[in-house]
C-alpha cells in the first residue's frame, strides 16, 4: 500500500489509501502493474501499482543478529564491471515499487532488494518500534551476509533516508546514492523559512498546479486513489498478514518523529548523492530536498517534472533514465563532481 504523509497545520497524518474490494482470504485479485499512462489523470495524482521483478520475486530470509528476519533477493549478473546497486524501498511499502528500476539495473549488474524490517515479506516480529538506524543495521548486515564490500544504493523515501543513513555512518561501503523522495526532518516545517529556493511562510507554495503550478502543494496526494490490488501490500505479502495495522501505525509514528538530521548530519556524507524528488511530491515539502542538497558536500539536487512522490511508478521511463545516468556516471573517487 502506497500511503502519503501530508504536513497539516504542523501534524503529520497518515493519509491511508481508499480501502480495497478484494482481501487475501477470499478472491484475492491479481496485480496488475500499470505501465501504460493515461493523460485523462493528471500524473501526479495517478498511483501506478507495483509489479513484480524478472527474477519471479523469489527470495531467502536473513535474521540479523537482533533476530528479524529480513526478506532479501539478488538479480541480476554476479559479477560485471558495476557496483551493485542496493535498492531500498519506500514506507509501509515492499521491494515491488521498486521493480522498474531494480529489473532495467538487473540487465547489466548485480541488484540486492531487501524488504525492509517488518515490511513486505519481512514479518513484523521479534522488533518493536521502527527506526532508520535499525534499517541501516540491517542492511549493511545483509551486505555482510552476502559478502558484499560496496554498493551505490537506489532508495525511494524511507529507503532514500535510509540511504543517506548509510552513507553518513558507512563511508566505506557505499559508492553513492541516488535519493528520491526523503526528508531530513520529520517535522517538515524545518527548515521551513531559511529554504533558499521557495521562500515563503508555510515553506511551500499553495499554488493551483493544475492550471499553473510549476511545483509542489500539498494537496496534491489528497486525491490518490488505489484499485485495491492486494498482491503487493503487506495484506498481500506479509507471512504475517495480522500484524499489518500494527506495522503501518509504528512506521507512521516513526515518520512523526524521525528522522531529525540538520546540517552536520549531511556533512557526514562523503560519496556522490543525488537529492531527487518530484516537482509534485504532495508528501515531501520541497524544502527538505533543496536543504539536504545545500548541506551534502558536492550534492546534486534533481527536480522530476510533473511527477508526484511515486515518480518512480508514475514515469518510469524518466526516473529510469536518470537512475542510470547516474549510476554509471565515472567518479575517480577523489572529488565527488564527475
Ligand atoms: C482514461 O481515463 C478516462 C477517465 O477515467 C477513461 O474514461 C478512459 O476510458 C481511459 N482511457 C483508456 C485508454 O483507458
Ligand atoms: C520471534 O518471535 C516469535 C513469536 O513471538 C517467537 O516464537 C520466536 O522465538 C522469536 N524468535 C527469535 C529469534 O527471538
Ligand atoms: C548515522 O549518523 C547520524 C548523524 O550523525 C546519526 O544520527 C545516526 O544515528 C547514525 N546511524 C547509525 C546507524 O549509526
Ligand atoms: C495560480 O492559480 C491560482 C488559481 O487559479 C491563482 O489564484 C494564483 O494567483 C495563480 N498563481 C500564480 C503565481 O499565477
Amino acid at each position: 500500500m502506497l500511503s502519503t504523509r501530508l504536513l497539516v497545520n504542523g501534524l503529520m497524518l497518515l493519509g491511508t489509501a481508499a480501502a480495497g474490494n478484494c482481501s487475501p482470504s477470499s478472491h484475492p485479485k491479481p496485480c496488475v502493474p500499470d505501465t501504460t499512462y493515461n493523460s485523462s489523470v493528471l500524473r501526479w495524482e495517478w498511483s501506478p501499482n507495483p509489479g513484480p521483478l524478472s527474477n519471479g520475486d523469489v527470495g531467502k530470509y536473513l535474521r540479523v543478529s537482533s533476530g528479524v528476519d529480513i526478506w532479501y533477493t539478488t538479480m541480476g549478473p554476479a559479477h560485471s564491471k558495476h557496483t551493485p546497486v542496493l535498492i531500498l524501498h519506500g514506507g509501509i511499502g515492499n521491494s515491488n515499487q521498486m521493480y522498474n528500476q531494480a529489473n532495467m539495473l538487473a540487465e547489466t549488474r548485480l541488484v540486492i532488494l531487501q524488504d525492509t524490517r517488518g515490511q513486505g515479506r519481512s514479518p513484523y516480529e521479534n522488533f518493536t518500534g521502527f527506526h532508520y538506524d535499525d534499517f541501516t543495521r540491517d542492511a549493511i548486515e545483509l551486505l555482510d551476509h552476502l559478502e558484499i564490500p560496496r554498493v551505490s544504493v537506489l532508495g525511494w523515501s524511507d529507503g532514500a533516508i535510509t540511504g543517506l543513513d548509510l552513507a553518513m555512518n558507512y563511508t566505506s561501503r557505499i559508492d553513492r546514492v541516488f535519493a528520491h523522495g526523503a526528508n531530513n526532518q520529520a517535522d517538515m516545517s524545518n527548515p521551513g523559512t531559511n529554504d533558499p529556493i521557495i521562500n515563503s511562510e508555510s515553506g511551500s507554495l499553495e499554488s493551483d498546479h493544475s492550471t499553473n503550478g510549476t511545483t509542489y502543494s500539498t494537496k496534491a496526494d489528497k486525491k490518490r486513489k488505489r484499485d485495491g490490488c492486494k498482491s503487493y501490500d503487506c495484506e498481500g505479502l506479509s507471512p504475517l498478514p495480522d500484524r499489518c495495522d500494527a506495522m503501518s501505525d509504528g512506521v507512521s509514528y516513526m515518520w512523526s518523529t524521525e528522522p531529525t538530521w540538520g546540517p552536520e548530519a549531511m556533512a557526514k556524507i562523503k560519496c556522490p548523492v543525488w537529492i531527487v524528488d518530484g516537482d509534485h511530491d504532495g508528501a515531501i515539502e520541497r524544502n527538505q530536498p533543496d536543504a539536504m542538497a545545500a548541506w551534502i558536500p558536492y550534492a546534486g539536487q534533481l527536480i522530476l517534472p510533473q511527477v508526484g512522490h511515486p515518480a518512480l511508478l508514475e514515469d518510469p521511463t524518466f526516473f529510469n533514465f536518470a537512475v542510470k545516468y547516474f549510476m554509471d556516471m565515472s567518479y575517480d573517487g577523489v572529488y565527488p563532481m564527475y
